[in-house]
């Protein structure tokens, strides 16, 4: 069982596959961080983020089991992140990973921006989480402010909207909903409420892949 979760940055998709990985039993991978660990890995070396042989290099040497969120939150290894994502022999590299994390017994939730195009085509389940950039705006500046932190609204709504840019605008595996995905627009709605709408879809393919 996959379950194949994308998305624009800040639409709640992580929480949203933490809490279905938990409900269901299933491994959970935030694809995302494998971009963030090549991004870091280049950063920290201080090696240019456009040369693609390196990239990939450092894209190969990403071990799963080590990836830490806390680590690899930075705004700015996020950004990092989105432009090496753009670099075809990076997306190879990970996505190879990643398909193999995703044949993971008893069942797997991956999220990112091409799981349910690109790695995962099969997946019986795709969701496409979004929200206005608003609103993903708003969230990002309520939980830096939240943390005790100091935060620009309008800076971050431009930064989401360049975001989006350049995750969409690629040429290869851009953001975009699979032919089949269950579109989950959260704009106005409680991360319960999402929780419960992504439940029953799931529930009517588990049901169906019982029968
Ligand atoms: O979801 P995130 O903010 O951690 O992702 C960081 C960047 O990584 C994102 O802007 C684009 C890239 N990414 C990608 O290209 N494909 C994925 N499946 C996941 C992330």
């Amino acid at each position: 069982m996959i379950i194949a979760i994308d998305g624009p940055a800040a639409a709640g998709k992580g929480t949203l596959s933490r809490m279905i990985a938990e409900t269901y039993g299933f491994h959970h991978l935030d694809t995302g961080l494998t971009y963030r660990a090549t991004a870091k890995a280049l950063l920290d070396a201080g090696l240019p983020l456009d040369d693609e042989k390196v990239a990939e290099k450092m894209a190969r040497e990403v071990e799963l089991a080590g990836l830490d969120r806390d680590v690899l939150s930075s705004h700015a290894i996020g950004e990092a992140a989105s432009r090496i994502a753009v670099i075809p022999a990076v997306r190879s590299a990970l996505v190879e990973a990643q398909r193999a994390f995703s044949l993971r017994e008893p069942g797997t939730v991956l999220d990112g921006r091409d799981i349910g195009t690109v790695v995962c085509p099969d997946a019986p389940v795709k969701l496409y989480v979004t929200a206005s950039p608003e609103v993903r705006a708003r969230r990002r500046y309520d939980e830096i402010v939240g943390k005790g932190g100091v935060a620009d609204y309008h800076r971050i709504f431009d930064e989401v909207k360049m975001r989006d840019g350049r995750d969409m605008g690629r040429a290869d595996s851009p953001l975009r909903p699979a032919d089949d995905a269950h579109l989950l627009d959260t704009s106005e709605m409680s991360i319960e409420a999402a929780f419960q709408a992504a439940k029953t879809i799931i529930d009517a393919v588990l049901t169906r892949q019982i029968k």
